[in-house]
C-alpha cells in the first residue's frame, strides 16, 4: 500500500476500529468455546471487540494462522490483517541453546545464525513477529529469566542484541522469509531487587544509562521493528506508565520510532502497582506514556473510547499509535499478502531439517564452558570404560524455559548420543532431577518427582555399584528446566539435594568424575567442584544438546565457551559481576585477609567461583605482554594494543581474547574494568597469532558528573587476556 493509501485508510477508520488495532489478544481467546472468555468478558470485552483486535499472540502453524487471519479479516470493517506474534526466543521447532549460553560463545555470528534459522522456521509457520531478542542485562543469578539474556556485560550484550535483530529480520530489515523483532523488556527488567520476579528496580540513572540501555540501543540501531515495555518500576514509576522512559529516553534520545507494545497485561498491572485505580485510568497512563499496543489487558479496548469521548485523551495520540502499527503491517506486505511466508510445504522442508539440526549441534558446542579438567580427564578415549550416571543422562527437557513450540521428543539425550556413537558405556539414573515428592508449578506444564525415597535409595545404590566397576564416570546433573525462566526466581541456587547425595555416593567409590551441568542460570556448584575432576557447563543446550555434549566428551569438538555471567561462590555474593565499581577501600581478593575494614566479606571470598569471560579448552594458550603503538592517546588519534597468542598445547583450539580498559581517574566512580573488545583465534598446536585491538576515545566515554557522555583526560589501564581476571596489562594516557 502506498503511504497515501495508508493515510486514507487511517482517516476512514472509526475510533473503535482504531482502538481494536491497538489491542493484542492471545490465541486462546479465539478458541472453540467462543472468542471471548475469562477476564476479557468480565471487563466488558465482547465478541465483536475481539474480532476487531489488530494482533494475536501465541498461534503458529501455516494452516492455523491462515484460518485465523481469514476469519478476523472477514470481520474487520476495512479487512485489516492481523499481526501474528509469539515467543520464539532460542528456536521454533529446532531449539538452540538458551540465550545465556549463546552469550558464552562470545560469537555474535553464532547468535545471528540461531536467530535466522528460528525466524525462517516460524515465518513458514505463519508468524510475523517474535518477542525477541530479550536484551535485559542480568547480574543476579537468583532471577529465573537470566537464561533469556546474553549476560552481565553491556558490550557483549550489545553485540549479541544487534546480531539477533539482524538474524531475525534479515538483511536491511527486509523481513523476507523472516520475522520482525520485538526487543524486550524496556527497561532494566533484569535488575529486580533480590532477584525476585516482577520486583521493583532501583537503579541510578547513571547505571541505567551505562549498564542497561546499551543493548536496547544496539537493537534499535540494528532496526528492531518493535519494543516491549517491562513489568518493573524504574525510580518507582512502572515502566509501562513512564513518559520519561518511553517518550524522552526511548523515542527522543534513542531514536526508536517503531511499535511499542506492553508486556502481558502490564497496562492492567498499573492497578496492582497502585498507580491506576481502574482499567480506564491505566489506559490513560499507558497511551500518554506512548505505549502503542495493549497486550492482553483489555484496558485499551475497555477504556480508550471513553477517554477520547470525555476529552481526556486526544484521538491524535491514538492515531499516532495506529499509524505506527499500520506502517509495520505495510512494511511486512501484509496488505498485499496477509499470509506472508506461511507455507505447509516450507514448514515440512525447514522445520527440524538436517541442516538446522546440524546448526543446533554446532552452536551448542560453542556455548559449553569447560570450568575444570584435572588430569586431563577429558576428552574421553573411545575405549574408556565409562559409567554414565545421573538424572540428565536421559532427560530431554533441556530446551530452556522459553521453548514452548519445541518438543522434548525431538531432543537427543546424552544416552542416545552415546549409543549412537557405539562406545562402551553403561547407564544408571541414580535419582530424579527433583527431590522425591518435590513439585514445581510451571508456566505451561507442571512437574514433580514421583519417585519415593525408597526407590531413590535403590537407584543410588545401583549407580554406585556401576561406578565402582568403571574407570571413569560422567555424571549429568542440574536444576530442573522448570526452576528457570519466568517465575523461576530461586533463593537457593544449588542443584536439588538428592543430586548432591548421588554425587557424594559416587565420589566415595570413584574419583574420576566428569560433571556435565544443565542449568538456566549460574549455579552455586561448590559441592560439584570439590567432587569432580572435570566440569562441563552445558546450560540448556537445545534439541541437539546430547549430541553436542558427547561430541565434546570424546574430543570431536573442543570447548571454547567463556562465561557470559559470573558463576558465584555462593548466593550470598549475588549480584556478582566483574565490572564492579571501585570503592574507597577496594581490595583484590585474597589481599590483606587480616584487615577487615575493606570492601569484602569476612566469611566468603570476594571473587566469584569462576569469573566472567572464563573458560578452558582442551589445549593451552600463552598470551604475551600487551604492546601499545603509543602510550599517548588524543581525542582524534587511536592506539593499537597487541598481544601474541600461542597454542602451547597438543590439540587445535579456539581462544577468545578479551580487551578490558579501566579509567583510573574520572569525575564519577568508574568500574574496575570494562570489556571493550573481543577477538577469537583458532590455532593449531605450536601456532601463534598477533591479536590487535584499536583503542579510540569512543571506547572511553562515560556519563560524567554532569551526565554528559564523553571521555575525560587522564590515565587508563588496558588488559588483554582470556578472562576478566587477567593481570596482563599496560597503561596509556588520554591527553
Ligand atoms: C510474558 C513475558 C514476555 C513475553 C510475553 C508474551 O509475560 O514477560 O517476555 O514475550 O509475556 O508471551
Amino acid at each position: 500500500m502506498t503511504e497515501k493509501e495508508l493515510r486514507a485508510l487511517l482517516e476512514d477508520m472509526s475510533l473503535r476500529e482504531k482502538i481494536g488495532q491497538l489491542t493484542q489478544l492471545d490465541a486462546s481467546v479465539f478458541n472453540d468455546e467462543g472468542p471471548v472468555t475469562g477476564p476479557a468478558s468480565e471487563l466488558g470485552l465482547n465478541d465483536d471487540d475481539a474480532y476487531l483486535c489488530g494482533s494475536v499472540l501465541g498461534l503458529t502453524g501455516a494452516a492455523e494462522t491462515e484460518a485465523l487471519q481469514k476469519m478476523c479479516m472477514a470481520k474487520q470493517p476495512h479487512g485489516i490483517p492481523l499481526l501474528l506474534m509469539a515467543d520464539i526466543i532460542n528456536g521454533y521447532k529446532t531449539i538452540f541453546p538458551i540465550p545465556l549460553a549463546q552469550g558464552c560463545s562470545f560469537e555474535p555470528e553464532a547468535a545471528r545464525k540461531v536467530a535466522e534459522i528460528m525466524a525462517k522456521e516460524s515465518a513458514a509457520a505463519g508468524l510475523h513477529v517474535t518477542f525477541a531478542p530479550m536484551v535485559d542485562l542480568v547480574r543476579d543469578a537468583r532471577w529465573g529469566r537470566v537464561m533469556e539474556s546474553t549476560g552481565e556485560d553491556p558490550y557483549l550484550n550489545s553485540l549479541m542484541a544487534a546480531a539477533m535483530v539482524e538474524g531475525i529480520q534479515g538483511q536491511e530489515n527486509s523481513y523476507e522469509d523472516r520475522l520482525a523483532a520485538c526487543t524486550k523488556h524496556f527497561a532494566a527488567y533484569g535488575a529486580p531487587i533480590a532477584g525476585k520476579e516482577y520486583n521493583n528496580v532501583e537503579l541510578s540513572e547513571r547505571s541505567l544509562r551505562e549498564d542497561h540501555l546499551p543493548s536496547y540501543k544496539a537493537a534499535i540501531d540494528a532496526g528492531t521493528a518493535m519494543m516491549m515495555t517491562s513489568f518493573n518500576t524504574l525510580d518507582r514509576v512502572p515502566a509501562t506508565a513512564s513518559k520519561w522512559l518511553m517518550r524522552k529516553i526511548l523515542r527522543e534520545e534513542m531514536g526508536f520510532n517503531g511499535v511499542l507494545i506492553s508486556d502481558w497485561n502490564a497496562i492492567g498491572e498499573l492497578i496492582g502497582h497502585g498507580v491506576a485505580q481502574d482499567p480506564k485510568s491505566a489506559a490513560e497512563l499507558a497511551i500518554t506514556a506512548g505505549v502503542d499496543m495493549d497486550m492482553m489487558s483489555f484496558s485499551y479496548a475497555c477504556g480508550l473510547e471513553k477517554l477520547v469521548e470525555e476529552g481526556t485523551v486526544s484521538e491524535q495520540l491514538i492515531d499516532e499509535s495506529v499509524w505506527r502499527l499500520l506502517q509495520l503491517k505495510n512494511q511486512m506486505g501484509l496488505f498485499e499478502n496477509p499470509f506472508r511466508s506461511a507455507s505447509t510445504q516450507q514448514e515440512s522442508e525447514l522445520i527440524l531439517s538436517a541442516e538446522h539440526r546440524l546448526a543446533a549441534r554446532e552452536v551448542a558446542a560453542k556455548t559449553f564452558v569447560l570450568l575444570k579438567n584435572e588430569d586431563q580427564l577429558l576428552p574421553l578415549e573411545q575405549d574408556d570404560s565409562v559409567a554414565y550416571i545421573g538424572p540428565y543422562i536421559e532427560e530431554k527437557s533441556i530446551l530452556g524455559a522459553w521453548s514452548f513450540f519445541g518438543k522434548t521428543e525431538d531432543c537427543v539425550s546424552i544416552r542416545e548420543a552415546v549409543e549412537a556413537r557405539g562406545v562402551q558405556a553403561e547407564y544408571a539414573h541414580g535419582c530424579g532431577v527433583l527431590n522425591p515428592g518435590q513439585a514445581i508449578y510451571g508456566f505451561r506444564y507442571d512437574t514433580e518427582s514421583n519417585l519415593t525415597e525408597a526407590e531413590t535409595e535403590k537407584m543410588i545404590a545401583d549407580a554406585v555399584a556401576l561406578a565402582a566397576n568403571k574407570t571413569k564416570v560422567v555424571i549429568a546433573l542440574g536444576e530442573s528446566n522448570l526452576q528457570t525462566g519466568e517465575g523461576g526466581s530461586r533463593g537457593d541456587i544449588t542443584i536439588p539435594d538428592i543430586q548432591k547425595k548421588l554425587l557424594e555416593a559416587i565420589y566415595a567409590v570413584n574419583k574420576n568424575i566428569v560433571a556435565v551441568i544443565f542449568a538456566g542460570r549460574p549455579l552455586d556448584i561448590r559441592d560439584i567442584k570439590d567432587k569432580t575432576k572435570s566440569i562441563l557447563y552445558a546450560w540448556m543446550p537445545g534439541t541437539e544438546g546430547g549430541s553436542a555434549i558427547v561430541d565434546m566428551l570424546y574430543g570431536d569438538t573442543a570447548p571454547q565457551g567463556k562465561l557470559s555471567m559470573s558463576l558465584p561462590y555462593s548466593v550470598g555474593q549475588v549480584p556478582v559481576f566483574y565490572s564492579e565499581l571501585r570503592t574507597g577501600r577496594h581490595t583484590e581478593d585474597g589481599a590483606e585477609p587480616t584487615n577487615r575494614f575493606l570492601t569484602k566479606y569476612c566469611d566468603i571470598p570476594n571473587d566469584p567461583l569462576y569469573p566472567f569471560g572464563f573458560g578452558l579448552s582442551y589445549t593451552d594458550f600463552s598470551i604475551s605482554p600487551v604492546r601499545l603503538s603509543s602510550d599517548q592517546l588524543t581525542l582524534d588519534t587511536t592506539v593499537k594494543a597487541v598481544a601474541t597468542v600461542k597454542n602451547i598445547g597438543n590439540r587445535e583450539g579456539v581462544e577468545t581474547i578479551q580487551l578490558y580498559i579501566r579509567d583510573e581517574f574520572a569525575s564519577v566512580a568508574r568500574p574496575l574494568r570494562e570489556l571493550k573488545g573481543i577477538k577469537q583465534v583458532k590455532l593449531e598446536p605450536g601456532q601463534e597469532a598477533e591479536v590487535e585491538f584499536e583503542i579510540d576515545t569512543n571506547m572511553l566515554r562515560f556519563y560524567d558528573i554532569n551526565m554528559e557522555y564523553k571521555a575525560q583526560h587522564g590515565d587508563f589501564t588496558v588488559w588483554i587476556g582470556n578472562n576478566s581476571k587477567t593481570d596482563n596489562s599496560v597503561c596509556f594516557t588520554l591527553n
